[in-house]
């Protein structure tokens, strides 16, 4: 009895100030618990959807190498057909045996597109293929980024027209070519490859990262125009995966393709509008988040600054590393 007084007559000595910053400080720590205990379930509990009800085809686009073939094959292994869109007509072809082979039952039909070249008339024939395929899902993977980076002034002027049409321009056209059946028939997902790199201040990279933030804004803003239709529309933000264009070996932090598209195909279809749907990714992002952005850039500086030198370097050496050159 004695001890419960002392307590109360404790708790009427706490002035209102402290005793207001705790319950906020509580309430900050539920909610983070919260966000935390939500994304752990979407990361390794929630189920991938039924593609198959979406639609009959999907879409894929860079569908011969990296994350886009391993989206391709995630996708004919739930049982839905795809069209795969590259360069390459030997590469697709490859692709598709290789799909073929898996005996998953489902048909792929291949396109050769160069999307450096997207213009009215590649357009027009991407979509005479399309034309009659029930579409329930569109993969914009493909995707270019700087050979090096550098300052902005630095790139040749069909670099600067190769990244936009190659990120932006496949993005917008292809999302306008089945978007249209996707709405008649209410229902179908779109996602949408951006990079981590949207998301901070990239010196050096500038226009890559402007072209992804572009890719963000799109999807979040065409997810909340059609998720009252059935449409989802996402965008998916890796860091590094371990492809030819990110010039990355795998390590704890950089998953293969085969690794991120496992986790990322858990995230088609739902309505969450920018995921980075590798957990160490994820992680990542959210501590780059409480990092002063002067800080972070400040590092890409430098790390990017690094690169761009050994780029020019390998340009001025005939397209070989000079490194390579010494050891021989
Ligand atoms: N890898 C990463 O670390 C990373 C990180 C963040 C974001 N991303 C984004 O993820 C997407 C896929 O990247 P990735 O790393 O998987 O690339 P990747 O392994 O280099 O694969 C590129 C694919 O795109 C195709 N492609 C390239 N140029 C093309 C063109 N002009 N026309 C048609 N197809 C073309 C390639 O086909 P061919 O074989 O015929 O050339 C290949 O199938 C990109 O949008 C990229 O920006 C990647």
């Amino acid at each position: 009895m004695e001890s419960m007084m002392s307590f109360a007559s404790d708790l009427k000595s706490v002035s209102p100030l402290t005793s207001g910053c705790a319950l906020i400080g509580g309430v900050v720590v539920l909610l983070f618990i919260k966000k935390v205990a939500i994304s752990a379930y979407k990361t390794f509990l929630r189920p991938a959807i039924d593609f198959t009800k979406l639609g009959k085809w999907a879409v894929v686009t860079g569908a011969t190498d990296g994350i886009g073939k391993a989206y391709a094959f995630e996708l004919a292994k739930r049982g839905v057909n795809v069209v795969i869109i590259s360069r390459t007509e030997s590469k697709l072809e490859a692709v598709k045996k290789e799909i073929d082979d898996k005996k998953y039952g489902v048909e792929v039909k291949y396109v050769v597109c160069d999307y450096g070249k997207f213009d009215t008339k590649a357009r027009d024939m991407i979509a005479k293929e399309l034309e009659g395929l029930e579409i329930g899902v569109l993969i914009n993977n493909v995707g270019a980024s700087y050979r090096y980076p550098r300052y902005f002034h630095e790139l040749p002027k069909e670099e600067i027209q190769h990244l936009l049409t190659m990120n932006v321009d496949s993005t917008v056209w292809m999302t306008e070519m089945v978007l249209k059946g996707m709405v008649e028939r209410k229902k179908g997902a779109i996602v949408n490859l951006s990079s981590a790199a949207a998301r901070y201040t990239q010196p050096l990279l500038a226009e890559y990262g402007a072209c992804k933030s572009f890719i963000e804004k799109f999807s979040c803003s065409l997810n909340a125009e059609y998720s009252g239709k059935g449409i989802t529309c996402q965008c998916q933000a890796p860091f590094f995966v371990a492809t030819k264009l990110a010039k990355m070996r795998k390590s704890w932090s950089v998953p293969t393709p085969e690794e991120y598209c496992a986790q990322g195909i858990k995230w088609i279809g739902y309505p969450d509008d920018i995921v980075s749907p590798f957990w160490i990714h994820a992680t990542a992002g959210w501590v780059l988040l409480t990092i002063p952005q002067a800080l972070t850039t400040a590092h890409f500086t430098q790390v990017l600054g690094g690169l761009r030198k050994r780029g020019i370097a390998k340009d001025a050496n005939g397209g070989v590393s000079p490194q390579k050159t010494k050891k021989n």
